[in-house]
């Protein structure tokens, strides 16, 4: 049966991507960021997935205003990168997993959660940023990789809450496939951060601190908090990170496991207009 194995968190932030895509990430500005990487980048190594499961957020590449869904699986062979601003990113096309990602959107719809299921999209920065932290600049992504979008960007977003339950279900999900697949489930975004109005270039360490405790501690604490809190504390674009309460939903110890190994853990600001936060936490059996 297909297992997972650990879980990945990563903000997204576009200029990280622009530094690697430009050679700069030695420079003097964005060196510690990517400092706070190597480690992670020798652990996926050592710890190769057979499948990623990336929970990240579209920015009006793949949907815009004409069409909203809340939760997005796709179930496509493969994903051409895309993206706003800097425009498609130089990285190797993303392969994806047809026949697992059916399958979970078969199981997890049954669970009583609606996906969209989406046969063809295209990926921009929320995902390929998050593979060149972890994996650098390969000519191949190590393995395939199942997209999985979550509004984020137009009101009403989900809930924690339901983000950590979702998780749940795509364990059960991917747990119940008939292959010996290692999946890993990364969540991405965040973390504090506001792009536009007044409040821009709002950075929150005391609240990016607290929440990767919790999400590390007690992600059901975590999942009861409101939106509105994530928006009044981390900024408008700091709802983000509830998509990291669906890869944390999903982890052992919240289906009567133990507590997860806590790998790796970096935070750094700023890059570009936001704080990065980074975690691995890994199963136990
Ligand atoms: C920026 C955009 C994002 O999507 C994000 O998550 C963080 C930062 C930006 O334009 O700086
Ligand atoms: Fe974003």
């Amino acid at each position: 049966m297909a297992k997972i194995t650990a879980s990945v968190f990563t903000s997204h932030v576009p200029a990280i991507g622009a530094a690697i895509d430009l050679g700069k990430t030695a420079e003097p500005y964005w060196q510690p960021l990517f400092k706070g990487y190597e480690y992670s980048k020798q652990w996926l190594k050592d710890n190769k997935p057979d499948v990623i499961f990336l929970v990240f957020n579209d920015h009006a590449t793949a949907f815009s205003l004409d069409m909203i869904p809340t939760f997005a699986i796709g179930t496509a062979a493969s994903y051409q990168p895309a993206d706003e601003g800097w425009g498609p990113r130089p990285v190797p096309v993303v392969q994806g997993h047809p026949e697992l990602a059916a399958h979970i959107a078969q199981s997890v719809i049954q669970q009583d959660f609606d996906l969209t299921i989406v046969n063809k999209m295209d990926v921009d920065h929320g995902l390929t940023v998050p593979l060149s932290l972890m994996c650098g600049q390969p000519e191949a992504w190590p393995c395939p990789v199942i997209p999985f979008a979550v509004n984020v960007v137009q009101y009403p977003v989900p809930s924690g809450q339901r983000c950590l339950n979702l998780g749940k279900a795509i364990r059960k999900a991917i747990e119940s496939f008939d292959q010996d697949l290692n999946v890993q489930i990364w969540g991405t975004g965040g973390m504090s951060h506001q792009l536009q109005g007044p409040r821009a270039g709002l950075i929150n360490k005391d609240f990016d601190g607290a929440f990767m405790d919790l999400m590390i501690k007690d992600p059901e604490a975590q999942a009861a908090v409101p939106h509105i809190n994530y928006v009044r504390e981390a900024g408008s674009e700091g709802i983000e990170l509830v998509m990291w309460l669906i890869a944390r939903g999903a982890m052992s110890d919240l289906d009567g496991g133990k507590p997860p190994t806590v790998k790796h853990r970096f935070y750094h600001v700023p890059a570009s207009n936001t704080a990065v936060g980074h975690l691995i936490l890994q199963n136990n059996p």
